[in-house]
């Protein structure tokens, strides 16, 4: 487990790295990850290029925190940490596609393979609630069963990981999911994957840590790295 010092930190990279991929802009945006007694969070309304590790939020799961006014959505990225004992990391944010498509209240179906990547055959959408409101983390909930992220109606999106990176590459894969989904109902609503190839998706998805690091050696169907000799 790393230090709580070395969480802060690297909360600092990756939330410059979410405004750097374009996917969060200005005091949008949040991030969280677990701790041995509950979780760091970012602070509210403070732009990333100014913020620094001491600036980064520490609360318990009962709400209660040390230091600056934690970010207004604290609810969820307390609600999906207490929930999810297979997630680490929460990030939300408003990135332009996920949220066109949030606001037409649009699930994301498998036009795509990759949309597997989730851990099914949607991206589910939210029901619209107020920001920061008990409500909306009921609903974000809701969205992600056996999902590793959602959309939320008329507001942006949410996605998860093990750690903090793998929460950003997933909202990035999220974000370009999305454009792409925009940019084929152009041409009229897609085509669909069916349910037993998506099946086939996420099961390889699944052996070869897809997106999240190196495949598992001694497969005969994936590469392997060869050794010095
Ligand atoms: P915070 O600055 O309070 O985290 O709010 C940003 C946001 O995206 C609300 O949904």
């Amino acid at each position: 487990m790393k230090k709580m010092q070395e969480l802060r930190e690297e909360m600092v990279r990756i939330c410059r790295r979410m405004n750097a991929s374009g996917i969060n802009q200005g005091t949008a945006g949040n991030v969280s990850v677990r701790t041995p007694t509950g979780f760091l969070i970012t602070p509210s309304s403070m732009p990333y290029d100014d913020m620094t590790a001491e600036d980064i939020v520490e609360m318990d799961f009962d709400g209660t925190y040390a230091g600056r006014r934690p970010s207004s959505e604290w609810r969820f990225h307390r609600d999906i940490l207490k929930a999810r004992q297979d997630v680490n990391s929460v990030l939300h944010c408003h990135s332009v596609y996920a949220t066109t498509l949030a606001c037409h209240h649009k699930t994301i179906p498998s036009f795509h393979y990759m949309t597997g990547i989730a851990g099914g055959t949607t991206v589910r959408c939210a029901r619209y609630a107020t920001f920061g409101t008990q409500s909306l983390s009921d609903a974000a909930l809701e969205a992600l069963t056996g999902r590793m992220a959602c959309l939320l109606g008329q507001h942006g999106q949410i996605s998860l990981g093990k750690d903090m990176a793998s929460a950003l590459w997933m909202a990035i894969e999220i974000e370009t999911l999305s454009r792409m989904y925009v940019q084929a109902l152009t041409l009229g609503e897609p085509p669909i994957l069916s349910d037993e190839e998506m099946e086939r998706v996420i099961a390889q998805m699944t052996r070869m840590s897809y997106g999240m690091g190196p495949e598992e050696e001694g497969e005969n169907d994936i590469p392997r790295q060869r050794t010095e000799v």
